[in-house]
């Protein structure tokens, strides 16, 4: 049986409805892994879930050792990864609520450790990264949710940046003429790491707020929780419909 890995992102520090069958804490080359991944079974599905913020959400984007998690999801054997990610929305169409499976990423993150080959690089180490997400993975997160009656975004570009502060609004208007969707913290490196270890990688975008400057106002903490609580709630959905349907 395949093993999936659901990496939780803000708002979604535990997958309500798994059944833990254990904890494992791994030991990389890389350092410490986020939290004990959790491995057990989710709607009949073999499934390991990881917090990448931490159990308590202490770990800010900056400070998650992307290489640690995704060598651990490595060792531990999982097939595919299904990352949620929480994000400000640029464009028009990604309003507050909307889910998204992005289809493209444009990095604008800088000195975080992005690549399992800084020390010992060769030649076939240069991965294609031409399509930054698994297509099977992200049709299959797309029929997830028309299986689940939840409209989804089909395509969208993923602006990452460094955070942990939001963007100043002429930040976002230049991510948005560079074609930028869009914005979250952690969707790099951790989308090239799993393509440097051929793990098929898609994401879960769920936009918790108006980007800066998108919308009337500051962009406040208790909006975002009150979009997460509903938003998580269908990211959930998805994700259980998407295992669940065969192909
Ligand atoms: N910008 C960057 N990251 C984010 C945002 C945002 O507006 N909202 C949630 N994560």
């Amino acid at each position: 049986m395949s093993i999936t890995a659901i990496i939780g992102g803000t708002g979604l520090t535990a997958l309500d409805g798994l059944a833990i069958h254990r904890e494992e804490v791994v030991d990389t080359r890389w350092g410490a892994v986020s939290a004990p991944v959790l491995v057990g079974e989710f709607h009949g599905h073999e499934v390991v879930f990881l917090a990448r913020h931490a159990s308590d959400h202490s770990l800010p984007p900056h400070k998650i050792n992307y290489r640690a998690n995704i060598q651990a999801l490595k060792t531990l054997g999982v097939d595919r990864i299904i990352a949620v990610n929480a994000v400000g929305g640029i464009t028009d169409s990604m309003a507050s609520g909307v889910i998204c499976i992005p289809d493209q990423i444009i990095d604008y993150t800088s000195n975080r450790e992005h690549t399992f080959f800084s020390d010992d690089f060769e030649v076939t180490n240069h991965i294609d990264f031409t399509l930054p997400y698994d297509e099977a993975l992200r049709q299959s997160l797309i029929q997830g949710a028309n299986d689940a009656g939840l409209d989804v975004m089909q395509e969208g570009v993923y602006g990452c940046v460094n955070g942990p502060r939001l963007e100043t609004a002429a930040e976002i208007r230049r991510m948005e003429c560079d074609g930028c969707d869009l914005t979250g913290m952690t969707g790099m490196p951790e989308a090239a790491l799993a393509r440097e270890l051929g793990l098929p990688y898609a994401s879960v975008c769920l936009v918790v707020n108006r980007a800066a400057g998108k919308a009337v106002g500051e962009i406040t903490m208790d909006a975002i929780r009150q979009v997460l609580a509903d938003g998580m709630q269908r990211v959930r959905q998805l994700i259980a419909a998407s295992l669940v349907s065969p192909r």
